[in-house]
Protein backbone atom coordinates (compact mmCIF):
# COMPACT_ATOMS: atom_id res chain seq x y z
CA UNK A 1 0.00 0.00 0.00
CA UNK A 2 1.37 3.26 -1.10
CA UNK A 3 -0.34 5.43 1.71
CA UNK A 4 0.46 3.34 5.10
CA UNK A 5 -2.38 4.00 7.48
CA UNK A 6 -0.35 3.34 10.82
CA UNK A 7 -2.36 2.52 14.06
CA UNK A 8 -0.89 1.62 17.11
CA UNK A 9 -1.72 0.03 20.35
CA UNK A 10 -1.03 2.27 23.91
CA UNK A 11 0.08 0.28 26.47
CA UNK A 12 -2.83 0.79 28.53
CA UNK A 13 -4.66 -1.45 25.65
CA UNK A 14 -1.90 -4.08 25.48
CA UNK A 15 -2.28 -4.43 29.06
CA UNK A 16 -6.19 -4.99 28.59
CA UNK A 17 -5.42 -7.43 25.69
CA UNK A 18 -3.39 -9.36 28.12
CA UNK A 19 -5.19 -9.20 31.54
CA UNK A 20 -8.52 -10.02 29.42
CA UNK A 21 -7.61 -12.07 26.59
CA UNK A 22 -9.24 -9.44 24.16
CA UNK A 23 -9.28 -5.81 22.95
CA UNK A 24 -11.77 -3.58 20.68
CA UNK A 25 -10.07 -1.18 18.74
CA UNK A 26 -12.19 1.62 16.79
CA UNK A 27 -9.81 1.75 13.92
CA UNK A 28 -7.06 -0.49 12.11
CA UNK A 29 -7.91 0.33 8.04
CA UNK A 30 -9.47 3.10 5.64
CA UNK A 31 -12.71 3.18 4.65
CA UNK A 32 -11.52 3.05 0.61
CA UNK A 33 -9.00 -0.04 1.54
CA UNK A 34 -12.78 -2.24 3.22
CA UNK A 35 -14.55 -1.13 -0.23
CA UNK A 36 -11.76 -2.81 -1.93
CA UNK A 37 -11.95 -5.37 -0.04
CA UNK A 38 -15.24 -6.06 -0.19
CA UNK A 39 -15.20 -6.65 -3.55
CA UNK A 40 -12.44 -9.29 -3.97
CA UNK A 41 -14.45 -10.94 -0.45
CA UNK A 42 -17.83 -10.74 -2.64
CA UNK A 43 -16.43 -12.76 -5.44
CA UNK A 44 -14.52 -15.57 -3.53
CA UNK A 45 -18.39 -16.21 -1.74
CA UNK A 46 -19.72 -15.94 -5.43
CA UNK A 47 -17.47 -18.79 -6.87
CA UNK A 48 -17.38 -20.97 -3.67
CA UNK A 49 -14.22 -20.05 -4.42
CA UNK A 50 -12.23 -23.80 -3.58
CA UNK A 51 -14.83 -25.52 -2.84
CA UNK A 52 -13.60 -29.09 -3.83
CA UNK A 53 -10.06 -28.52 -2.11
CA UNK A 54 -11.90 -27.74 1.05
CA UNK A 55 -11.48 -23.54 0.66
CA UNK A 56 -15.04 -22.92 0.55
CA UNK A 57 -17.52 -25.16 2.96
CA UNK A 58 -20.76 -24.51 5.82
CA UNK A 59 -19.15 -23.74 9.47
CA UNK A 60 -22.48 -23.92 10.58
CA UNK A 61 -24.35 -26.45 8.60
CA UNK A 62 -24.10 -30.38 8.22
CA UNK A 63 -21.59 -31.17 5.42
CA UNK A 64 -22.46 -31.23 1.79
CA UNK A 65 -26.12 -30.10 2.95
CA UNK A 66 -28.90 -29.11 0.80
CA UNK A 67 -30.67 -25.48 0.85
CA UNK A 68 -28.81 -22.44 1.43
CA UNK A 69 -25.45 -22.26 3.56
CA UNK A 70 -25.90 -20.71 6.93
CA UNK A 71 -22.05 -19.51 7.66
CA UNK A 72 -20.48 -19.93 4.83
CA UNK A 73 -16.51 -19.86 5.23
CA UNK A 74 -13.63 -19.45 2.91
CA UNK A 75 -9.81 -20.42 4.26
CA UNK A 76 -7.07 -18.94 3.13
CA UNK A 77 -8.19 -16.10 1.03
CA UNK A 78 -4.46 -14.61 0.61
CA UNK A 79 -3.49 -17.69 -1.92
CA UNK A 80 -6.57 -16.37 -4.17
CA UNK A 81 -5.42 -12.89 -3.74
CA UNK A 82 -1.91 -12.49 -2.46
CA UNK A 83 -2.21 -9.07 -2.54
CA UNK A 84 -4.55 -9.38 0.81
CA UNK A 85 -1.22 -9.73 2.45
CA UNK A 86 -0.27 -6.15 1.13
CA UNK A 87 -3.16 -4.57 2.74
CA UNK A 88 -3.06 -1.99 5.64
CA UNK A 89 -4.87 -4.07 7.69
CA UNK A 90 -2.50 -7.08 7.58
CA UNK A 91 0.24 -4.87 8.04
CA UNK A 92 -1.22 -3.07 11.34
CA UNK A 93 -2.23 -6.32 12.32
CA UNK A 94 0.93 -7.79 12.74
CA UNK A 95 2.63 -4.65 14.02
CA UNK A 96 -0.08 -4.68 17.33
CA UNK A 97 -0.26 -8.32 17.49
CA UNK A 98 3.37 -8.62 17.95
CA UNK A 99 2.92 -5.98 21.00
CA UNK A 100 -0.25 -7.52 22.31
CA UNK A 101 1.83 -11.30 22.65
CA UNK A 102 4.62 -10.02 24.07
CA UNK A 103 6.84 -11.36 20.71
CA UNK A 104 8.98 -10.01 17.77
CA UNK A 105 7.32 -8.98 14.92
CA UNK A 106 10.10 -10.77 12.80
CA UNK A 107 8.56 -14.06 14.53
CA UNK A 108 4.93 -13.37 13.72
CA UNK A 109 3.11 -14.94 10.87
CA UNK A 110 -0.11 -15.90 9.84
CA UNK A 111 -2.78 -16.43 7.28
CA UNK A 112 -6.97 -15.21 6.92
CA UNK A 113 -10.36 -16.95 6.64
CA UNK A 114 -13.74 -15.04 6.27
CA UNK A 115 -16.60 -15.70 8.01
CA UNK A 116 -20.23 -14.32 6.36
CA UNK A 117 -23.35 -14.18 7.96
CA UNK A 118 -26.50 -13.76 5.23
CA UNK A 119 -29.14 -11.44 6.10
CA UNK A 120 -31.52 -12.77 8.10
CA UNK A 121 -30.58 -16.44 8.86
CA UNK A 122 -26.88 -16.55 9.26
CA UNK A 123 -25.92 -18.36 11.65
CA UNK A 124 -24.75 -18.07 14.96
CA UNK A 125 -20.86 -18.93 16.02
CA UNK A 126 -21.55 -20.71 19.17
CA UNK A 127 -19.30 -20.26 22.00
CA UNK A 128 -15.64 -21.85 21.63
CA UNK A 129 -11.74 -21.59 22.16
CA UNK A 130 -10.29 -21.20 18.51
CA UNK A 131 -7.23 -23.53 20.11
CA UNK A 132 -9.96 -26.40 20.46
CA UNK A 133 -9.57 -26.26 16.23
CA UNK A 134 -5.92 -26.69 16.33
CA UNK A 135 -3.06 -29.12 16.37
CA UNK A 136 -3.03 -31.02 19.83
CA UNK A 137 0.36 -31.61 19.30
CA UNK A 138 1.38 -27.74 19.83
CA UNK A 139 1.41 -25.24 22.16
CA UNK A 140 0.18 -22.65 20.33
CA UNK A 141 0.14 -18.60 21.55
CA UNK A 142 -1.76 -16.90 18.33
CA UNK A 143 -4.39 -14.37 18.46
CA UNK A 144 -7.02 -13.53 15.89
CA UNK A 145 -8.16 -9.93 14.47
CA UNK A 146 -11.42 -9.63 13.43
CA UNK A 147 -12.83 -7.02 10.87
CA UNK A 148 -16.14 -6.84 9.84
CA UNK A 149 -16.90 -5.21 6.35
CA UNK A 150 -20.08 -4.64 7.47
CA UNK A 151 -20.46 -2.62 11.18
CA UNK A 152 -20.92 -4.95 13.51
CA UNK A 153 -24.00 -4.37 16.18
CA UNK A 154 -25.57 -6.94 18.51
CA UNK A 155 -27.92 -8.01 16.06
CA UNK A 156 -25.86 -8.41 13.11
CA UNK A 157 -23.50 -10.62 15.44
CA UNK A 158 -20.87 -9.05 16.42
CA UNK A 159 -18.09 -10.65 18.47
CA UNK A 160 -18.28 -11.44 22.26
CA UNK A 161 -15.80 -12.38 24.73
CA UNK A 162 -15.49 -13.80 28.50
CA UNK A 163 -13.16 -11.83 30.08
CA UNK A 164 -10.03 -13.46 32.06
CA UNK A 165 -10.98 -16.63 30.16
CA UNK A 166 -7.61 -17.05 27.87
CA UNK A 167 -5.86 -18.13 30.94
CA UNK A 168 -7.42 -21.31 31.45
CA UNK A 169 -6.60 -24.98 29.07
CA UNK A 170 -8.63 -25.69 26.03
CA UNK A 171 -12.12 -26.72 27.53
CA UNK A 172 -13.58 -30.01 26.32
CA UNK A 173 -15.82 -28.83 22.79
CA UNK A 174 -18.12 -31.14 20.83
CA UNK A 175 -19.30 -30.79 17.00
CA UNK A 176 -22.78 -28.36 16.97
CA UNK A 177 -25.73 -30.30 17.02
CA UNK A 178 -23.57 -33.35 18.09
CA UNK A 179 -23.04 -33.83 14.63
CA UNK A 180 -19.13 -34.76 13.94
CA UNK A 181 -20.26 -33.50 10.16
CA UNK A 182 -21.00 -30.18 11.27
CA UNK A 183 -17.37 -28.46 11.46
CA UNK A 184 -18.36 -25.56 13.65
CA UNK A 185 -17.62 -26.67 17.45
CA UNK A 186 -19.14 -25.57 20.85
CA UNK A 187 -18.03 -25.88 24.87
CA UNK A 188 -20.58 -26.25 27.24
CA UNK A 189 -18.52 -24.88 29.80
CA UNK A 190 -19.33 -21.19 30.08
CA UNK A 191 -21.76 -18.99 31.49
CA UNK A 192 -23.08 -16.52 28.89
CA UNK A 193 -23.63 -13.71 31.72
CA UNK A 194 -20.03 -12.73 31.90
CA UNK A 195 -20.12 -12.09 28.29
CA UNK A 196 -19.14 -8.80 27.07
CA UNK A 197 -20.46 -7.75 23.43
CA UNK A 198 -18.10 -5.81 21.42
CA UNK A 199 -20.07 -3.82 18.25
CA UNK A 200 -17.97 -1.97 16.15
CA UNK A 201 -17.98 0.54 13.48
CA UNK A 202 -16.86 -0.11 10.22
CA UNK A 203 -13.01 -0.01 9.74
CA UNK A 204 -12.43 -1.35 13.48
CA UNK A 205 -11.45 -5.02 14.66
CA UNK A 206 -11.06 -6.59 17.93
CA UNK A 207 -8.70 -9.07 18.79
CA UNK A 208 -8.59 -12.03 21.19
CA UNK A 209 -6.00 -15.40 21.82
CA UNK A 210 -6.47 -18.58 20.99
CA UNK A 211 -7.89 -19.34 24.18
CA UNK A 212 -10.18 -16.62 24.65
CA UNK A 213 -14.12 -17.95 24.93
CA UNK A 214 -15.63 -16.38 22.06
CA UNK A 215 -19.10 -16.58 20.36
CA UNK A 216 -21.38 -13.91 18.04
CA UNK A 217 -25.38 -14.10 17.33
CA UNK A 218 -27.10 -15.10 14.71
CA UNK A 219 -27.77 -12.09 11.79
CA UNK A 220 -31.09 -10.99 12.30
CA UNK A 221 -31.20 -8.04 10.23
CA UNK A 222 -31.77 -7.30 7.05
CA UNK A 223 -28.04 -6.68 5.53
CA UNK A 224 -25.12 -9.37 5.80
CA UNK A 225 -22.99 -9.41 7.71
CA UNK A 226 -19.10 -10.22 6.09
CA UNK A 227 -15.72 -10.46 8.17
CA UNK A 228 -12.33 -11.36 7.62
CA UNK A 229 -10.38 -12.62 10.33
CA UNK A 230 -6.56 -12.65 10.64
CA UNK A 231 -5.05 -15.36 12.41
CA UNK A 232 -1.42 -14.26 13.73
CA UNK A 233 1.74 -15.64 16.02
CA UNK A 234 4.94 -16.93 16.66
CA UNK A 235 5.16 -20.87 15.45
CA UNK A 236 3.95 -23.31 17.73
CA UNK A 237 5.96 -25.10 20.11
CA UNK A 238 6.17 -29.38 19.59
CA UNK A 239 4.96 -31.17 22.61
CA UNK A 240 6.07 -34.56 23.59
CA UNK A 241 2.61 -35.41 24.59
CA UNK A 242 -0.21 -33.93 22.47
CA UNK A 243 -3.32 -32.41 24.21
CA UNK A 244 -6.51 -35.07 24.37
CA UNK A 245 -9.10 -33.17 21.72
CA UNK A 246 -11.21 -35.89 20.43
CA UNK A 247 -13.32 -33.86 19.15
CA UNK A 248 -10.75 -33.17 16.03
CA UNK A 249 -10.25 -37.50 14.96
CA UNK A 250 -14.47 -37.57 15.59
CA UNK A 251 -14.85 -35.29 12.64
CA UNK A 252 -12.05 -36.08 10.15
CA UNK A 253 -13.55 -39.95 10.50
CA UNK A 254 -16.91 -38.69 9.93
CA UNK A 255 -15.90 -36.84 6.67
CA UNK A 256 -13.74 -39.97 5.74
CA UNK A 257 -16.66 -41.37 6.23
CA UNK A 258 -18.81 -39.87 3.98
CA UNK A 259 -16.14 -39.55 1.40
CA UNK A 260 -15.92 -43.58 1.21
CA UNK A 261 -19.36 -43.46 0.70
CA UNK A 262 -19.93 -41.12 -2.07
NI1 LIG B 1 -13.37 -18.42 16.71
Amino acid sequence: MKDQFEIDVTEEEIEFFQENGFLSINQITTDEEIDWMKGLYDQLFNDRWGENEGNYFDLGGRRSHQGPDVLPQVLGPESRFPELRETIYFHNTVKISAKLLGVEKENINGGGHMILKPAQYGRETPWHQDEAYWNPHEMAHRLSAWLPLDPATLDSGCMQFIPRSHLQDVLPHRHVDDDPLVHALVTDEVNPDQAVACPIPLGGATFHHCRTLHYSGPNLTDQQRRAYILVVGPPGKKLDKPFKRPWIEEGQRAVANLKSRS
